[in-house]
């Protein structure tokens, strides 16, 4: 069972410069659009971003995004707050398609790294204006992805003692 994509899957910062071809990326969206959402309200959207002035602006307010410059591509995953039944709930809709694409990056050999953005004000800031994203648009958090240039052990964190049962 070590081989589960869920348990060997590390962010991948590190990338060849070859071009994803649109029958892998088509792949990874499949993933994203697999995900679960509360009440079913499949509230994502996704912006594929290849455009480098675009993400070198992110870059301008995000440090830590070098991994999509590197990739040379990005998956930005948005909410769409027209559409969400509770309030909130749309951060973990979200989330549960970035992790269900990186699951499946994984599984394709592929490397991807989760680019943070919200709750990052300048970063959604950046995205929403460079991307002309509509004001019930959120952008949640990025994908870098590409072919991968690094390659990293499983991670071995498993630790019972942050396993509680019935209570603390
Ligand atoms: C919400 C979230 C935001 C993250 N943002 C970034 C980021 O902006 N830049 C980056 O290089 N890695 C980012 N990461 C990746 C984490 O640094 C990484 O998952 C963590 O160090 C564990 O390493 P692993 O993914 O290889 O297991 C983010 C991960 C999550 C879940």
């Amino acid at each position: 069972m070590a081989n589960s994509a869920s348990l060997t899957r590390r962010s991948i910062r590190k990338f060849t410069g070859e071009k994803l071809s649109e029958a892998l990326l088509d792949e990874i969206l499949k993933a994203g659009f697999a995900s679960p959402t509360a009440k079913n309200t499949q509230l994502w959207e996704f912006v594929v971003v290849d455009d480098m002035n675009i993400l070198n602006a992110f870059k301008e307010v995000h440090r830590f995004s070098m991994p999509l410059i590197h990739a040379g591509l990005g998956i930005l995953v948005c909410g769409d707050l027209n559409k969400e039944e509770h309030e909130g709930y749309w951060i973990g809709d979200c989330a549960a398609a970035i992790q269900n694409m990186l699951i499946r990056i994984e599984e394709l050999e592929l490397g991807a790294c989760w680019i943070g953005v919200y709750p990052n004000e300048d970063r959604m800031a950046v995205l929403e204006k460079t991307l002309n994203l509509p004001e019930h648009i959120k952008p949640m958090g990025f994908i870098a992805v590409g072919h991968p240039d690094e390659k990293k052990a499983p991670s071995d964190r498993y630790d019972p003692e942050k396993v509680h049962r019935n209570g603390w």
